[in-house]
């Protein structure tokens, strides 16, 4: 629960996730298979209810990882998605258990009763495989 510190992405497989603790709030870092990143890259503006390209989800250079914060804008709950056995939601990124909004795989809404995206925290690269939170 610092309010800055780093994180080693490198153990994390493509197509897998890790959830940890900021601030007191969850975070959630996604590793996003080459494939991952260009069907969110493919989503129609149209078809997103808080529509933001993912050029504004990621890092430039870096459009692998998704880092987010894991509360649902609806009202507040945890999404799951992160472990292997989680249910991830009809578009492959986190799904809230308490009313059933979908998030893709950079955490844009992609379903309600949410209407808005999961949160970015501020963080940055500080190798490739490294990034400082907070
Ligand atoms: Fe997530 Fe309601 S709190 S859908």
């Amino acid at each position: 629960d610092q309010s800055v510190f780093d994180v080693d992405l490198a153990p994390i497989e493509p197509n897998s996730g890790i959830s940890l603790r900021w601030r007191g709030k969850p975070v959630f870092i996604r590793h996003l298979t080459a494939e991952q990143v260009s069907a969110v890259e493919a989503t129609p503006m149209k078809d997103l209810l808080d529509p933001v390209p993912v050029k504004q989800r990621v890092r430039p250079g870096h459009h692998q990882y998704a880092v987010v914060i894991g509360i649902c804008p609806h009202r507040g709950c945890i999404p799951v998605g992160n472990k292997a056995s989680d249910p991830r939601g009809p578009y492959d990124g986190w799904l809230c258990p308490c009313h059933g909004a979908a998030f893709d795989a950079v955490g844009r809404v992609r379903r309600g009763p949410a209407r808005q995206n999961l949160a970015i925290p501020p963080y940055r690269f500080v190798s490739d495989t490294l990034i400082r939170l907070g």
